[in-house]
């Protein structure tokens, strides 16, 4: 670090890039400029210079622009925060722990856990920080579902979580190509938007033990806007899940059924519930919104929302700084300044790469079930002794593809079998 400023690079001026560096802004507010962004890289130029130009709307020291993330390191850096696609964590991730900076990782960790083991021996290696930029969990909703649950143990014993999202989408949506390749994106919803849920339910139940899940592609839509190359993700995912604390998890995401929407995601107590019914956002992993309703017995449903303030009063000076370090709400923000504060020696953060190699393990236990068509234990794959599925989103040709799943629907007589197109 240069006279206690850390010098911060970003790279990946992509969507959540661009996010970062408003984040980054109300870090610099809240800290008076603890830090400063010396450089940003995208293989894009014109991304990466528009990405400087954000930056240098707020911060008076210049920004260089990168096209390799090899010169933005060689000029030396404290600390590199990744938000390139997943397929490219590891390798921007080695890099940065290689020239001896430390890590702000976008979620997921790695599309695989034997590249999230290298990303751990690497960090081990270097004697750096990687912490996992998940922001959901930073959320003034889910920090207050968490102490609902756990500390004033409103609900009773949470026995059953329902997560449902059926939907149509005629098209992908207009997002990044690399999401659309598993061999990019590492999978579909599981290990990309519902990585985030499965955050959340971590954080505010304990872990998942095993995962029963069916993943198929219904229909095949294009990778992208234009695209001639079919997006591989399932379109069709549903699981069982069993927590260790012994909650039951039913989870449908479904993008390829017509007919009404359908949204669902509620915590089941023994004492109340909790039930969001997708009025915020629709978006399964934004769930719960702070509309959701705690609904007791005999007494009137009250939003999440309105728990805020006891849930604030709650906490200790310590707990608020750890949790809504120099008093940032914004979730991003959140993520950055408890990572800035790591790299500056104030503190641990709060997703290391044991909560985050935990998290992957949850989401690919998802396809490792699918494709075995049996329960599949989170231990087993966090151990690799589990990862069929992982062999098959290796470069090379497509490998069991959620294709091969497609439901065989009777025909209209009963006597023969169709398959969708
Ligand atoms: N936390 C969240 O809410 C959230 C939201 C979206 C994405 N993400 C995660 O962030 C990551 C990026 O997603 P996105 O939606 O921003 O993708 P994106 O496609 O919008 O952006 C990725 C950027 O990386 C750049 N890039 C690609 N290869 C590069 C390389 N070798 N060197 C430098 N730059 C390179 C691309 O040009 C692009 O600008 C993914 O891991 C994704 O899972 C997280």
């Amino acid at each position: 670090m240069t006279g206690g400023l850390v010098r911060l690079g970003l790279v990946g001026c992509g969507w959540i890039g661009v996010q970062h560096v408003k984040a980054w802004e109300q870090v610099a507010r809240a800290t008076g400029g603890a830090f400063t962004i010396t450089a940003v890289c995208d293989t894009d130029a014109e991304r990466a210079q528009s990405c400087a130009d954000a930056v240098s709307r707020w911060q008076e020291n210049p920004v260089r622009v990168h096209t390799r993330l090899t010169t933005l390191l060689d000029e030396g850096v404290d600390a590199l925060d990744v938000c390139v696609p997943t397929h490219l964590h590891e390798a921007a991730g080695r890099a940065a722990l290689g020239a001896g900076a430390h890590v702000l990782m976008e979620k997921p960790l790695a599309p695989s856990m034997d590249a999230a083991v290298r990303i751990a021996r690497a960090a081990a290696s270097a004697d750096r920080i990687v912490s996992l930029a998940e922001n959901h969990r930073r959320t003034l909703t889910v920090r207050t579902l968490r102490w609902l649950l756990r500390d004033t143990q409103l609900l009773g014993v949470p026995e059953l979580v329902q997560a449902q999202r059926v939907r149509y989408e005629a098209q992908t949506r207009p997002e990044g190509r690399w999401r659309g390749q598993r061999v990019s994106g590492g999978g579909g919803w599981a290990i990309d938007n519902g990585a985030h849920l499965l955050d959340t339910l971590t954080y505010v139940l304990g872990p998942v033990e095993s995962v029963s899940a069916q993943a198929k592609r219904l229909r095949d839509r294009p990778r992208a806007a234009e695209s001639t190359e079919v997006d591989e993700r399932e379109d069709f995912l549903t699981a069982l899940l069993r927590f260790e604390s012994g909650t039951t998890g039913i989870f449908s995401c479904v993008s390829s059924l017509p007919g009404a929407d359908d949204f669902r995601f509620a915590i089941r107590g023994t004492h109340a519930s909790l039930i969001d019914t997708g009025a915020a956002s629709g978006e399964l992993f934004h769930a719960p919104e702070p509309t959701a309703l705690v609904r007791e017995p005999g007494e009137a449903p009250r939003a999440l929302a309105g728990y805020f303030d006891d849930y604030r009063r709650s906490l200790t000076d310590a707990d608020r700084e750890r949790l809504f370090p120099y008093g940032l709400t914004d979730d991003f923000a959140i993520e950055c300044a408890e990572f800035l504060r790591a790299v500056q020696g104030g503190g641990t953060v709060e997703i290391g790469l044991d909560a985050a190699t935990r998290t992957l393990a949850t989401s690919l236990a998802f396809y490792e079930s699918a494709l075995a068509g049996r329960t599949v234990r989170v231990a087993d794959v966090l151990e690799g002794t589990v990862h069929a599925y992982q062999d098959t989103i290796r470069p090379g040709p497509l490998r069991g593809d959620f294709a091969e799943h497609r439901t065989v629907l009777l025909s209209p007589a009963g006597s023969a079998t169709r398959r969708l197109s």
